[in-house]
């Protein structure tokens, strides 16, 4: 497994990282055997970067987190949490000294730590890129010790342009995958100027890149591609990375026959770590075969500009239209 620089905070981290929601929930069952395997599965392959938040489970992913590190013993990996959607509803009001504090302190005590390597604000409305005190917040946190560092997760590529204008920012997480190019277009030149760490989240466009679906595919109710493919519970980009349905099945057909050595979820990994940019790509997964795989993605030889060129055409034909001035 190969590593990058988590920006400047003097720490380095697996490219390949692993993204706990689905161990919390959102999509559908994963019983708590198979959630601390797929965990020790991503440790034993030499992932040292872990995504999680408060909301994954109402506190179950990061719970799961610290029992497995805690069983595991040795060195800790990187792990990241988010706070923010505890929320009932998404206001700039809400991200009060008082809310911040409560979240990370809850947070501290599911993972079982002094203080966290990263909070991420989780998606917070767009205005509250405008509101410098929460920063100022943050910082103060830092200043205690309760948190280490602090970055933002974003939806949309302004947020992130906005976000690390606040130098307390080290890390930008946001949707990037072969169906999500502007963040490339728009923002990673400024991100690696800065020295600003950038997560890949949603890296297999939930599933959709892996090439395994078909029309008929049904998914469980408590699932999101299930219950969220139009927007009705968060923002639509999260699931299927906002391509609709049919043109993401098109669109990896035409994909398909690009793929040299390994899978083409490999494949749309490897793609990612084509940008040196990226500190890195956490793929979700919630069975040890996939991360498995997801792993191995990191040792595959890098793409040709044949193939760059072929996705980037796939991307332009099907899905620029339906996607690229929405976020
Ligand atoms: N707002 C935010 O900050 C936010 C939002 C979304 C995600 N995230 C973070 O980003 C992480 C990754 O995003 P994501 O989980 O939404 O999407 P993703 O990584 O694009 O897709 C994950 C899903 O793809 C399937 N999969 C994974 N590896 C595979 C493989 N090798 N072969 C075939 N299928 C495979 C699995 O589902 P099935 O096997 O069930 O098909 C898995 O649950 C999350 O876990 C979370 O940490 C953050």
């Amino acid at each position: 497994m190969r590593s990058r620089e988590f920006g400047r905070t003097g720490r380095t981290v697996s490219e390949i990282g692993f993204g706990a929601w689905a161990i919390g929930a959102g999509w559908g069952l994963v019983d708590e055997a198979d959630a601390l395997a797929a965990l020790n599965a991503a440790l034993d392959r030499g992932v040292t970067f872990i995504d999680t938040a408060d909301v994954y489970g109402d506190g179950r992913s990061e719970r799961l987190i610290a029992r497995v590190l805690k069983e595991r013993g040795g060195d800790r990996p990187f792990v990241a949490t988010k706070a923010g959607r505890r929320l009932p509803a998404q206001t700039v009001a809400g991200y009060t000294r008082e809310n911040l504090n409560a979240w990370i302190d809850r947070s501290l005590k599911n993972l079982e730590v002094d203080r966290l390597d990263l909070v991420q604000l989780h998606c917070p409305p767009t205005d509250l890129y405008y509101h410098a005190e929460v920063f100022g917040h943050l910082d103060d946190l830092v200043k205690v010790g309760k948190i280490a560092d602090y970055g933002v997760s974003v939806e949309r590529v302004e947020e992130a342009l906005k976000a690390i204008e606040f130098p307390g920012v080290v890390s930008v997480q946001i949707i990037f995958n072969i169906f999500r190019l502007r963040p490339a277009d728009v923002f990673f030149d400024l991100a690696k100027k800065r020295n600003v760490a950038i997560i890949a989240r949603v890296p297999l466009a939930s599933g959709l890149l892996a090439g395994k679906f078909k029309p008929d595919t049904r998914f469980e109710e408590t699932d999101h591609r299930q219950f969220n493919r139009h927007g009705e519970a968060f923002d639509v980009g999260e699931t299927f990375s906002g391509v609709p349905y049919d043109v993401g099945l098109a669109a990896v057909e035409r994909m398909r026959p690009l793929v040299g050595r390994g899978t083409m979820a490999q494949f749309a990994l490897r793609w990612i770590l084509m940008f040196d940019e990226v500190s890195t790509v956490i793929p979700g997964a919630s069975r040890p075969e996939q991360i498995e795989s997801n792993a191995t993605a990191s040792a595959l030889p890098p793409l040709s500009p044949a193939q760059m060129e072929a996705a980037r055409s796939v991307y332009d034909r099907f899905v620029r239209k339906p996607v690229h001035d929405l976020w």
